[in-house]
């Protein structure tokens, strides 16, 4: 039974489920649609291949399979969950949101859903917010899904940009336990509008009118200025860890399993080496998977789970950057007490 006495919960994080599409798109697809090669690709990236959905499909197709699987290892039952938190910048529609069709298709009663909206570090801002639920006693469990259909915004005409991302959704079960059990030990985010144009789709919202012009210029895509966003993620994903860490007295060797967003291999390789972190204590599964934005983690602590790394009782640092600017990391113990 989960514990949902007021402010003496600690959020767990009891089971992880994916879905990613079928297809894959390699970089020597890519070779033939822009004016790359895979071994740029590869050496600047880490990237060899991505997941594309088929055109048309919506994020809930996946995070209903990724909801269904993380319930079905965690033994519960859709009907007992409180809430649903889908972070993605590419859910079906603006309105409903996505969580009310993942609600609706997991036959979960008595859940609500919002869905939200922080580009990369999506995953994390959404375990917080649940963990906020749980720890003040509003909620005993919630599913928290992280995904996206990057495909549905990557223009395939900018080598810039469409090596860079796939799609793919990933759920964990974050239930209500004992405080002192595992669970969410501490998390910590942070926020830079000021450079929010470097990376942006601009038109996606009420201040981009989609005319001819717009359309012309490609405006409903992704752009990047990837050098800028580049240099600001490797500063800052190290940075946020060691806040963090240094926060709970704790350092590297506190770490079993560093679970980074995979945007760039020479992003995450930095990071694991200020923590002084072996290659066998860090997720990357950018080769096969890309950048799926708000799926990278729960699809890299899934890989964890499924090569045996990812234990419970494993302790667990997750770390994202993204659009916005928005960065975050989250420290946690794995599993149920
Ligand atoms: N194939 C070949 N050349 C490419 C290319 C591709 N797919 N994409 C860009 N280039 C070219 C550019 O046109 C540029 O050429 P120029 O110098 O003649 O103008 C050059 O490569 C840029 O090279 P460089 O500066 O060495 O690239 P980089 O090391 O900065 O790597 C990124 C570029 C995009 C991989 C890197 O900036 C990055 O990872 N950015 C952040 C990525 C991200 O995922 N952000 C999303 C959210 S976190």
């Amino acid at each position: 039974m989960p514990h949902s006495v007021r402010g003496r919960a600690r959020a767990q994080c009891i089971a992880v489920g994916t879905a990613v599409p079928e297809r894959r798109l390699t970089n020597a697809e890519l070779e033939k649609m822009v004016d790359t090669t895979d071994e740029w690709i590869v050496s600047r990236t880490g990237i060899r291949e991505r997941r594309i959905a088929p055109p048309g499909q919506g994020l809930s197709h996946l995070a209903i399979a990724a909801g269904k699987n993380c319930l079905a290892q965690a033994g519960v039952a859709a009907s007992d969950l409180d809430g649903i938190i889908v972070a993605t910048i590419t859910g079906d529609y603006v309105m409903p949101s996505t969580a009310n069709l993942v609600q609706h298709g997991l036959g979960a009663t008595k859940a609500w859903g919002f869905d939200l909206l922080n580009a990369c570090n999506g995953f994390v801002a959404a375990l917080s917010a649940a963990t906020a639920y749980i720890e003040s006693g509003h909620a005993s469990r919630i599913l928290v899904v992280g995904g996206d259909i990057m495909s549905s915004v990557v223009d395939y005409r900018d080598r810039n940009t469409c090596i860079l991302f796939g799609d793919g959704c990933g759920a964990v079960l974050v239930e209500a336990g004992p405080p002192e059990g595992r669970g969410v030990v501490d998390f910590e985010m942070h926020s830079d509008g000021a450079a929010g144009g470097d990376l942006i789709i601009p038109c996606s919202g009420s201040a981009g009118i989609l005319n001819a012009e717009a359309l012309a210029r490609g405006d409903q895509y992704v752009k990047q200025n990837g050098i800028v966003v580049f240099q600001q993620a490797i500063r800052r994903m190290a940075e946020v860890c060691e806040s963090l860490l240094g926060r709970l007295s704790l350092t590297g060797a506190d770490v079993d399993l560093l679970v980074p967003h995979q945007a760039n291999k020479r992003i995450i390789e930095p990071t694991a080496k200020r923590l002084g972190l072996a290659s066998s204590k860090v997720v990357l599964n950018i080769d096969r998977m890309a950048n799926t934005t708000a799926a990278t983690i729960p699809l890299a602590l899934a890989d964890a789970a499924a090569d045996g790394r990812l234990v419970p009782g494993s302790r667990v640092l997750l770390a994202a950057f993204g659009g916005g600017l928005t960065w975050g990391a989250c420290y946690l113990t794995w599993g149920r007490t």
